[in-house]
């Protein structure tokens, strides 16, 4: 009779493969689930693939082929038996078929690179939340969504390069606490779940998508978006002071975005933005709509901005304004300055006239915003398909 330890190697080198293979992938799969930030998982999956397809395969050969010995004892055949059985039911597929797919599967799997069609997939996931959880403010979280984007994104100062949807430091005290970004913590918790369902997104391109997602499904302009921003630690929060205060005049407008980076017609097309959403007076002390269909995206805030008389609102909150017709719309004093200045003026007055004016340019700054400072490595820009299209 062959030697029982003979026989034991041969079982493990035909069933420990399969076995440990699978306690691989479970260990990696618990890892997976248990690691918040992507830069682990590609290192995860190529290990997992190194260790079932190269690693134990290789040292089991070598374990068998080293210990053969002498015949020994009878009491081997019971092993013997189960030997050949898991020889018939799976040894031959690992003999006859197994060798190839362990080759390709060492082969194929690198680091995980997502694609396209996995962005698209987080894209879809937000649509979906975004049209399940409509019990919020006037029926959608995709305004505060917008505004997140905005305010990871407008951070950014050209002359330091500091800054920017790069890192998602609004995470992290002091920056979620600062005065500007009140509330916004609805958007940043409402994103959550489709973190935990892509944990290999970072959150500052999930920011940044949610921002284009909820543009597209409210049925504004296409946002052609690009991946690559990386999640950076407490140490990169902005100073406060680095976003537009509302209650001041277009002097501070035009200084807050120029130190971005952008010109006066590309400020004027991203306040327009103030088609969507509304003030909260547990917010930013504000209160109310800029226009009456705050869930879709127009350019309503600027047909309003020059058609309707603009009163300032009596009452004990902040200096804003309300329209004379129906006294239930708003406008900042930021807003009113794009009509007080006269290089302002002329791009709302257009934007009134020319919808698919102000869809086009917006999309280019925005674009624009929400790259700001990220050192992408590639030109590539992918256009999601929103949740009604074939
Ligand atoms: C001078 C520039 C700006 C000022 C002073 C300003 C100020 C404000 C204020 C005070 C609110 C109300 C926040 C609240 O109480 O919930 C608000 C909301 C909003 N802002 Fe702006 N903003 C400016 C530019 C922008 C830009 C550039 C965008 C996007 C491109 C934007 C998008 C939004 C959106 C979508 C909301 C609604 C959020 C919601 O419904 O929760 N804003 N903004």
């Amino acid at each position: 009779m062959p030697d029982p330890s003979l026989l034991s190697l041969f079982v493990l080198h035909i069933l420990c493969p399969l076995t440990m293979a699978s306690a691989a992938r479970t260990a990696s799969r618990a890892f997976l689930r248990s690691t918040p930030t992507s830069s682990f998982r590609p290192a995860v999956r190529s290990t997992r693939f190194a260790i079932s397809a190269n690693g134990l395969r290789t040292s089991s050969r070598r374990g068998y082929a080293s210990e053969a010995g002498p015949e020994k004892s009878g009491s081997s055949a019971g092993l013997w038996a189960v030997a050949i059985g898991a020889l018939g039911a799976g040894g031959a597929y690992f003999y006859l078929k197994g060798d190839d797919s362990s080759k390709a599967q060492a082969q194929a799997k690198g680091p995980f690179v997502p694609a396209q069609a996995d962005y698209q997939k987080v894209y879809d996931a937000i649509a979906q939340r975004l049209a399940d959880e409509t019990d919020y403010d006037d029926g959608s979280y995709g305004p505060v969504l917008v505004r997140l984007a905005w305010h990871a994104s407008g951070t950014y100062d050209k002359e330091t390069g500091t800054g920017g949807s790069n890192g998602a430091t609004m995470r992290f005290a002091p920056e979620s606490d600062h005065g500007a970004n009140a509330g916004l913590k609805a958007a940043r918790d409402f994103l959550e779940p489709i973190k935990a369902q892509f944990p290999w997104i970072s959150y500052s391109d999930l920011w940044t998508l949610g921002g284009a997602c909820a543009i597209q499904e409210l049925s504004g302009p296409t946002i052609p978006w690009r991946p690559g921003r990386e999640d950076r630690d407490v140490s990169a929060c902005t100073p406060d002071g680095r976003l537009p205060d509302a209650a001041k005049d277009q002097r501070h407008v035009r200084d807050i975005f120029s130190r971005m980076g952008f010109d006066d017609r590309e400020m004027v097309a991203l306040i327009g933005a103030h088609a969507l959403g509304r003030c909260h007076t547990d917010r930013s002390g504000y209160d109310g709509p800029w226009n009456f269909s705050p869930t879709v995206f127009t350019n309503e805030f600027f047909r309003l901005l020059v058609e309707e008389k603009w009163n300032q609102k009596k009452w004990n909150g902040p200096t804003q304004f309300t329209d004379k017709s129906t006294g239930t719309l708003m406008m900042l004093p930021t807003d009113m300055a794009l009509i007080k200045d006269k290089n302002f003026k002329k791009h709302v007055e257009r934007y009134a006239k020319d919808s698919d004016a102000f869809f086009k340019e917006f999309s280019d700054v925005f674009v624009k915003l929400l790259e700001l400072g990220v050192p992408f490595k590639t030109d590539e820009r992918f256009v999601f398909k929103t949740s009604d299209s074939e």
